[in-house]
This record gives C-alpha cells, structure tokens and sequence, in this order.
C-alpha cells in the first residue's frame, strides 16, 4: 500500500503538535531542515524534532536539507527521529553515513536532487531503506511538479527489481491529487505532500484521497505485481 508523508512545512510552525495531529492516519511525519546553505531557506533543528517527537505517534520521517551530514544526521536519530534522509550532493561518505544511520536505529535514505542522476549510485542501493527522488528543486513548498522526472523514477524502480531490493522509493515536491497517480506508475511508493495536505479543508482526508489514488494507479503497474 502506497505511503503518504505530509509535510510539515506547509503546516503553522507556532503549533505543531495540533498540525500533527490533524493529519492521524498517515504513515509518517516528513519534516524538512533546512540550514540556508544547502538550500535557500531555513526551518528547524534538533530541538524542535525533539519535542515534536514527545508531541506525536506519527514516526518522523526527516529530509535533511543542510550541509555535512555525516557531522549532523546521527543527532536526528538520537533526536527521535524513524527515518533520516540526507542528500547524496551534500555528504562527504554516503555509505559510511547509511551505515551509522542505521546502527543507531533509524531507516536511512538517501535524496537525489532533480539533476542528480541514480545512475552512478546503483551498486550503493542495498545500504540504503529508502530512496528519495526530489520532483522540485529542494528548498520550498508549494512548487510545480517536474514531470521530466518520471524517467529517473522508473529508472529507479527497475534498478530496485533488477536488485530485488526492498527499498522504499519516495517522491516529494508538487504531489498532489492531479500528480501522484503518474508517479505512482512510474514506481514511486512513499508520496511526500505539504501543500496538497495543508492546504486542504481537511488534511487527514487530503490524505486519504491521495493514498485511494496512489494505490489503485500503482495496482496495475508492472512493478507492483504480486507486492
Ligand atoms: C521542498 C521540501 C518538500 C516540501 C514539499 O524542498 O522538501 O518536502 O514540503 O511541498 P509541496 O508538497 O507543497 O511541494
Ligand atoms: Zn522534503
């Protein structure tokens, strides 16, 4: 079943714990730290993932944003976190940074931006629980969806079965009920949304329809068969 992870970006920073809660239901809690390095924007850090790991069930799925990971992803874990992605352009030692990830007890992941091909990181794939393939250029909620890249996604998803792997395939940026059915037949299974969510009347049903959407588009694709 496809996974829906809204994200906190698009909710009210002032109250977090009510924003969490408005969306019970989904899998996980994506949270985006953002450093105004990496990226041109700035969020959060380790304390506020802390208490919002205190104020909520939703296991946090954090999308580090920032500069030297392998310095500051470890902090995450211990911070509460269930699943730390970090980006491939930012660290210095990808595997070694999965590797530890995962030793202190979170899923590690790893994020491609738009123009970052998967292609060179294919023998690296089995250190990783989940893959994240950005369909913006990181840094801000609320962008257009790029369809350009679909290929890059169904690339992944055949590299995930040529490998067998069981590795979740995320997509985030411009999700939304008019694109995740096409990310969905192109392999994806774990759908990152803000705005889509948040911007809804009521986000818990926002997320309801786009996991309805995701699952019958993915229920007939090649790469779902027998899952
Ligand atoms: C953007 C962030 C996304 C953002 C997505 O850099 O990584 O998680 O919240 O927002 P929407 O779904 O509005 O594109
Ligand atoms: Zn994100």
């Amino acid at each position: 079943m496809a996974q829906i992870n809204p994200s906190i970006l698009s909710a009210d920073f002032a109250r977090l714990a009510d924003e969490a809660e408005a969306v019970r239901g989904s899998d996980w809690l994506h949270v985006d730290v953002m450093d105004n390095h990496f990226v041109p924007n700035l969020t959060l850090g380790v304390p506020v993932v802390e208490s919002l790991a205190r104020a909520t069930d939703i296991p946090l799925d954090l999308h580090l944003m920032i500069e030297d990971p392998d310095r500051w992803a470890p902090q995450y874990v211990e911070a509460g976190a269930g699943s730390v992605t970090f980006h491939v352009e930012a660290a210095a030692a990808p595997v070694r940074l999965a590797r530890e990830i995962r030793a202190k007890g979170a899923r590690a992941s790893m994020a491609l931006k738009p123009g970052t091909p998967i292609e060179p990181y294919e023998d690296l794939l089995p250190e990783l629980d989940m893959l994240l393939i950005m369909t913006v250029e990181p840094g801000f909620g609320g962008q257009a969806f790029l369809d350009i890249m679909l290929p890059k996604i169904r690339r992944t998803r055949e590299l995930i079965a040529k490998h067998d792997l069981e590795l979740w395939l995320q997509v985030d940026g411009g999700v939304s009920a008019s694109t995740i059915e096409r990310c969905a037949e192109a392999g994806a299974d774990v759908f990152v949304a803000g705005s889509a969510v948040y911007g809804a009347e009521d986000p818990a049903e926002a997320v309801r329809k786009l996991r309805d959407l995701a699952d019958q588009a993915s229920a007939d694709a090649w790469w779902a068969c027998g899952h």
